[in-house]
Parts: structure tokens; C-alpha cells; sequence
């Protein structure tokens, strides 16, 4: 099997935009409770946040996290989330049916992203509230001293606003299971006003448009169409959302859910751009694509979808994840490179024991699940520009998406050298169950690729617990052989790497 990757730095697809690199902390399960947050957990900090968790955040590169939620922001009063802890009362959370205790709020997490130096995303509850409860929240976190809510957080500690520039209108408003669902005329029209007024309390911020849960959704598309036709000259981006699984053990159509990722992205930005078309617009909508991830959802999420009202950060979707399952993740990360230019933000759904890269034990330790790795080395590795490759590979039929290409890849290209060249990265995925041998060309330019990093999708399965999921890592390797203008690397099947050097 062999494939040829053409790259040329005068050939780019533009600059990353850190805020790629993000991740999601909903108030579910124990991704909040138990999971950043702990008081008396033996790394805890004064405030009750987990030094160790915070640690792999950071190792895991996250830029910047979308909270409070997912559902829960679509019941979610944050007014009776700010203010003394000992005022603030348990309520239901319908989303997840749990009781929600109140302890972190607003300001527990923007403080703690602030500590930690990652940009917070808010999102607004356009569920069950609506325009003046939007707008008072951005002038709760972003305005000065002198009006209603800036006092109220004044008041409440906290003098310096927090200068939140991503919001999110709402979520998932197309999902029937949603509180306060919408159709995309209803959701269209509050979206444009909840954003109207959220950009006179602060003209800086930027807003995220509901798009569509999944592209799956039968809505998929006309809900993009009425939503912009109602919210383009107000917002800045589109959300998408998307959950991959292996179904009924088709392994081949898992492995080609990065191609699924790439369509969905390319018929997003068709219907936005046909909406600006149509406005005779210069403005570009962007998209944030701020719930991604592999997600058994259909496969292992069926008792979940009927929960008990439970309390005491119960364990939901505390998914267990395989080699297979980083290798997608490596995957997906590669096609988001490839969209630099109309994705600018991205989040990791989720950070933290949900759905998530980093599991925690109450009172015990924090570990790393086998989709940290992917994640870790491509935001370490992913500077500067991505480059706008030439990638000629064959293609494989699978059930789920037709013919996807075989072998993938994205490259990188950081700031300049001293010796005038820039720092390259490489991500390559082979999807076939043979190696793969890659030929780099880079007709008229140096590459010296020193080494890589490669993650194999064994066969193990799951890997539950710290040990198990450890296990997995990821194996070094050597630079790869190289002549006049090209360079050659052999991918083990069903692989993902990375690839660096000058
Ligand atoms: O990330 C878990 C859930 O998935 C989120 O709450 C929701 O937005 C999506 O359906």
C-alpha cells in the first residue's frame, strides 16, 4: 500500500488558531464534581480544584473549555449559582436528572480557568430563559463597575471583569431531547436577539449559533439555512457537534469516521456560505466545533438514556476507551488541522471522567485514558500554519461512509528557524489493516524530520483503570529514511503518528 504527501510552505491553509485545542466541563456526572473539583482531595487546592487533574489538563495542551454545559445549560439559572455558597440551594437538573448542588458556579470556574490560564466559553441557557437573563450574564462577567450585575459580582468578590469572549447561544436547540427545544424559526429569532443584546452589554465577545446536534439529524441543513438566515450579521460562528462509535464491530467504517467529520465540516461551511451568498455578505461564518469525540453513545449509552433522578456526582457516560478508539481520535484531530480555515474553535467533549481523556477516582488519582495521547502530541506538536497538502493515497469501501482514503495526513509548519527553514509537524493515519509505506515530497525546500511518535490500534479492546489505559502510551520513532527531496515512512496498519523535525 503506498501514498504520496506533497507539501510546500508556500502552500497553506492558514493558521492554527489555539482555541482548536479546546475541551468541555459540563455539569454531568463527575466530570465537575470529583472531577476538577474535589475539596479535601489530598491535591486540592485552597478553592477546592484538583491539582493533579488541573496538571494532566495541561499536559493534555487544552487552550481553552466550554461550560457549564451541553444540556444542563438549556435548565441552568446562574444567578442562583454566583454569590455566598451557603445561600445557594440543590436544584434538579433535568438534563441528566441529578440534583445539582450548587457549589461551582460562574465565578468558582472563571477563576479557576483563570488560574490555570486556559480561556473560558460560556454558553447561555436559551432553553427555559431567554434574552434579559443572556445579556445579564455577559454584563455579570464582563462589565464594569457602576450597573446592576458587574455590582452583583463585585459584591460577590471578584472586582477585575473576566473579559469572557466566547459564548455559546444556547445548545443543541434542534435536539428534541433538549429542555426548551426549538425549531430553527423559533431558535433563529431568539438567537439573533439574545445576541443583539449580548453585543451591546460587551462589543468584543464573539457568538456561537446553535448548528445542528449531529449530521445525522433530519433537520441537518435546513436548520443551518433558517438559523443564519436569522442570526449571520450578529454571530461570528456555527457550532457543530459529532460522536463516533464502532457499530456491530465494522471496524473499517469507524476507522473512516475522520472522512465523515471532513464532509460535515464541508456542508456546514456550504450552507453558511450559501446564506452569505445570498446576502451578497463578505462575512465569513465560522464554525466552532465545540462537542467532538468518540462516544458510545448508541452502543453502550442505552441505560443511561433512562436515569434515575441520582445525586452525589453519579458516574454518566464514564466511557472506557481502546487503542482503536485514540487512533480515531489522532484521525479526527487531522481533519480539524485540514479545516484551519474555517475552524477556529474546537472542543474536545469531554476533559474530565465524562466521555473524557482524564478519569479520576474520588479521594484517589487522576490518569490518563488512551485518546489523552492523540490529543496531547498534536496540540504540542500543531505551530504556526497548516500547510495545504497534495495527498495522493488509495481508498477502502466501508458500510458506513463509501470510499474513504486510506492513509491521511495534515502538516504543520511553525514560526521560522534561525537556519531560515520553520518547525514541521506531521500527522499521518493509516486506516488499513496492511502498512502503509508514505512518500513525502518537498519539491525545492529541506526537511528533516528527526523522529515520531506512533500510537497502534491493538486489539486489547477497552482499557479500564490507570494501569490498563497506560499500557497503551505511545512508542518512539526513528527519523525516517530520506533522498534528494523526499522522505519515506512505513505506517503500521491502523496506526496514527506524528512526525517533527525542521
Ligand atoms: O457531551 C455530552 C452531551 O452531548 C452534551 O451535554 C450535549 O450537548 C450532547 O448531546
Amino acid at each position: 500500500l503506498e501514498a504520496t504527501v506533497t507539501l510546500h510552505p508556500d502552500f497553506q491553509v492558514g493558521p492554527i488558531d489555539r482555541r482548536l485545542f479546546g475541551s468541555f466541563v459540563e455539569h454531568l456526572g463527575r466530570a465537575v464534581y470529583t472531577g476538577i473539583y474535589e475539596p479535601g482531595h489530598p491535591t486540592s487546592d485552597e478553592h477546592g480544584f484538583r491539582r493533579d487533574v488541573a496538571d494532566l489538563t495541561h499536559e493534555l495542551g487544552v487552550s481553552m473549555i466550554r461550560y457549564p454545559g451541553g444540556n444542563f445549560v438549556s435548565n441552568y439559572v446562574w444567578e442562583d449559582g454566583v454569590g455566598p455558597k451557603e445561600d445557594r440551594k440543590p436544584f434538579i437538573d433535568l438534563a441528566w436528572r441529578t440534583i445539582e448542588p450548587n457549589e461551582v458556579g460562574t465565578d468558582e470556574f472563571l477563576q479557576w480557568a483563570e488560574r490555570e490560564g486556559i480561556e473560558p466559553m460560556m454558553a447561555v441557557n436559551l432553553g427555559t430563559r431567554g434574552v434579559a437573563a443572556a445579556a445579564a450574564l455577559v454584563e455579570y462577567c464582563n462589565g464594569e463597575a457602576g450597573s446592576q450585575w458587574a455590582d452583583m459580582r463585585i459584591a460577590n468578590g471578584r472586582e477585575k471583569p473576566y473579559g469572557v469572549k466566547l459564548w455559546c447561544l444556547g445548545n443543541e436547540m434542534d435536539g428534541p431531547w433538549q429542555i426548551g427545544h426549538k425549531d430553527a424559526h423559533e431558535y433563529g429569532k431568539l438567537a439573533a436577539e439574545a445576541g443583539k443584546a449580548m453585543k451591546l452589554v460587551d462589543p468584543s465577545i464573539e457568538l456561537v449559533a446553535c448548528g445542528s446536534s449531529s449530521m445525522y439529524m433530519d433537520t441537518f441543513g435546513e436548520w443551518e439555512r433558517t438559523v443564519l438566515s436569522y442570526t449571520y450579521d450578529i454571530v461570528d460562528h456555527i457550532s457543530m457537534h459529532a460522536y463516533y462509535e464502532e457499530k456491530n464491530g465494522d471496524r473499517a467504517s469507524f476507522l473512516g469516521s475522520a472522512t465523515a467529520m471532513d464532509r460535515f465540516i464541508e456542508r456546514v461551511v456550504a450552507s453558511a456560505d450559501a446564506i452569505g451568498a445570498q446576502k451578497r455578505s463578505d462575512k465569513k461564518i465560522t464554525i466552532s466545533f465545540d462537542e467532538w469525540n468518540v462516544w458510545y453513545l448508541e452502543t453502550r449509552f442505552v441505560g443511561e438514556k433512562n436515569l434515575p433522578l441520582q445525586r452525589d456526582a453519579p458516574r454518566i457516560i464514564e466511557d472506557v476507551y481502546s487503542a482503536l478508539d485514540a487512533v480515531v481520535v489522532g484521525d479526527l484531530l487531522v481533519t480539524l488541522l485540514n479545516h484551519a480555515d474555517r475552524v477556529p474553535v474546537a472542543a474536545l467533549a469531554q476533559l474530565v471522567n465524562v466521555i473524557a481523556p482524564i478519569m479520576t477516582e474520588p479521594g484517589g488519582e487522576a490518569w490518563r485514558q488512551t485518546t489523552f495521547h492523540p490529543f496531547a502530541h498534536t496540540a504540542r506538536l500543531a505551530q504556526g500554519s497548516v500547510l495545504d497538502l497534495r495527498v495522493d493515497v488509495p481508498t477502502m469501501t466501508t458500510t458506513a461512509h463509501g470510499d474513504v482514503p486510506v492513509v491521511t495526513a495534515a502538516a504543520t509548519w511553525g514560526g521560522a528557524s534561525a537556519e531560515g527553514t520553520g518547525d514541521v509537524a506531521l500527522f499521518l493515519v493509516n486506516r488499513s489493516a496492511e502498512p502503509a509505506t508514505v512518500t513525502i515530497k518537498h519539491p525545492g525546500v529541506r526537511l528533516d524530520l528527526a523522529g515520531g511518535i506512533e500510537l497502534l490500534a491493538d486489539h486489547v479492546g477497552m482499557r479500564e483503570g490507570k494501569a490498563a489505559a497506560e499500557e497503551v502510551g505511545v512508542v518512539e520513532r526513528d527519523a525516517p529514511g530520506s533522498a534528494e527531496g523526499t522522505v519515506t515512512i512505513t505506517l503500521a496498519p491502523e496506526s496514527w503518528s506524528a512526525w517533527h523535525g525542521t
